[in-house]
Order: C-alpha cells, then structure tokens, then sequence
C-alpha cells in the first residue's frame, strides 16, 4: 500500500458520517433518502482523499447500536448497502480500491454477506488504496470478540500485549487512524475504532455528511497539517531538562 506522499497527511482515516436524518428533515424527506444521499458523498471524498496521498479510508456506516433505529429504517440501510455494492463495486475494482468490511457481519443477512464476501474477493489484490467499510461495527464488541478469539486459539491471555490484541481486530496489518473526521457537529467518539483511536486527531465539523464534499475533507486535512501530534510526549522544543536526581 503507497506510503502518503507527504508526513503531514494522515495515513489513515476514519469518518463517522453523521447528519443525514437532519439532511432529509431540512428537505422535508424520508429520512432513508438521507442516507441515499450521503451514499452519494462517498465516492468524491475517497477520491479526493486518493489524490491528496491518502490511501485508507474507514466509513462507519451501521454501528451495532443503529439496530434500534425504526424498522423501516434499518431496513432502509440494509437494502442501501446491498444496492451500493451493486453498482459501485466493478469501477472501484477498476481504480485499484480494495474493499473490506469491518464489523460481526454475522448478524447481516445471508444475502448481504454473499454481496460483501464477493466485494472483498473481488477486490482483495488490489493495491492503490483500501476501504474499509464499518457494518454492524462497534469498537467494544471488536476488542471483546478480538479477546475471545485469542482465547480460542490458546493465546496465553495473561501475557497478552498490545501487538497482539490489535493484530486480532477487524483492522489486523493496517495502521491506525492518524485523523477521525465526524460531521453534523456532536462531539463523540460513539465507539468508533476505540482502540485504533487511541492517538487520532479529532476533526469535528458541524457540514452534514450529505452536504461534505472533496473540499471539505481537504479542510480536514489542511486542519490535520497544523495539529502538533505528540503522542503523549511533551513538544520537544518545550521540554525542560530532567532534574539530576532523576
Ligand atoms: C448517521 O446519520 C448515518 C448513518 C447511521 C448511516 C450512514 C450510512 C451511509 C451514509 C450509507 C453508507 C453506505 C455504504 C454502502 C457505505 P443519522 O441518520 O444519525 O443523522 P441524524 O443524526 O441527522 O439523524
């Protein structure tokens, strides 16, 4: 996977794409054409992300929470992720985007997995910039399921170490997220990637998803540009010498 071109793009990026009921109620629609049209921002961002240098992209499309939204709504997802597969897969595939879903995909239907499952083997070779898409996703249940996982294959838990646990999450081999983006304004996390979050930028915009566009993911990373990451340390031009006793 390319390497961004320059160190101060982010390597990776999560985005909770938040405000599309908000989007359809200022129009008076359903809120299902909402997300109809937020499935319509995804495409410009992740090519706006590509061209920038940035080449792995996570969306958080249904949290393990969101089953508790209406019915009809849900089912209105359900059936927006299957037809989205279905008509944007084979040009990804042709743009060298490879697709993986992330989440207990178990829960989905069995039609829906075969969909998913296809999407992935289709795409799984492909080199120029990976997507992952979040589905049926919660960042507790990951490391929860991650646990029992090491478990059954007779990890020793007692020396389990970082490494480990996060070589048994959904996002094994990738780097975390540099920067997670979310629109419509609220200030949470809502247990997207807990644990790759650790260091992440957080960049919070009040544009609702369907309304986010190439240039306001452009935005997020010109914002990205001038944060100064210290994970945890002090900037080194303003440390102060160690006392001699230490
Ligand atoms: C949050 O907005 C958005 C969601 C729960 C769904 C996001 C899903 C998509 C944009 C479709 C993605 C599809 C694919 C194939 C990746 P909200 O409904 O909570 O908005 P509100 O807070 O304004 O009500």
């Amino acid at each position: 996977m390319p390497e961004p071109s320059r160190p101060e793009l982010p390597r990776h990026i999560g985005i909770i794409m938040d405000g599309n009921g908000r989007w359809a109620r200022s129009r008076h629609l359903p809120r299902a054409a909402g997300h109809r049209a937020g499935v319509a921002t995804i495409r410009p961002v992740m090519e706006a992300c590509n061209e920038a240098g940035v080449h792995i992209l996570t969306l958080y499309a249904f949290s393990t929470e969101n089953w508790s939204r209406p019915r009809h709504e849900v089912a209105a997802l359900m059936q927006l992720f299957g037809e989205t597969i279905d008509s944007e897969v084979d040009e990804m595939h042709a743009e060298g985007i490879q697709i993986r879903a992330i989440g207990d995909r178990s829960k989905l239907s069995d039609r829906l997995q075969r969909k998913v499952r296809a999407a992935e083997d289709l795409t799984s070779g492909n080199t120029r910039a990976i997507l992952n898409v979040a589905i049926n996703y919660g960042g507790r249940s990951e490391i929860v399921a991650a646990v029992r996982d090491l478990a059954a294959r007779g990890c020793d838990l007692a020396a389990l170490d970082n490494d480990t646990l996060a070589g048994a999450l959904y996002t094994a081999g990738l780097p975390d997220p540099d920067l997670i983006v979310r629109t419509a304004g609220e200030m949470r996390i809502s247990n997207f990637m807990l644990w790759q979050a650790a260091y992440a930028e957080i960049y919070i915009t009040e544009t609702l998803w369907p309304d986010f566009d190439a240039h306001a993911i452009e935005g997020a990373l010109a914002a990205y540009a001038r944060r100064d990451r210290r994970f945890g340390a002090v900037r080194v031009e303003a440390a102060l010498p160690a006392p001699a006793s230490l």
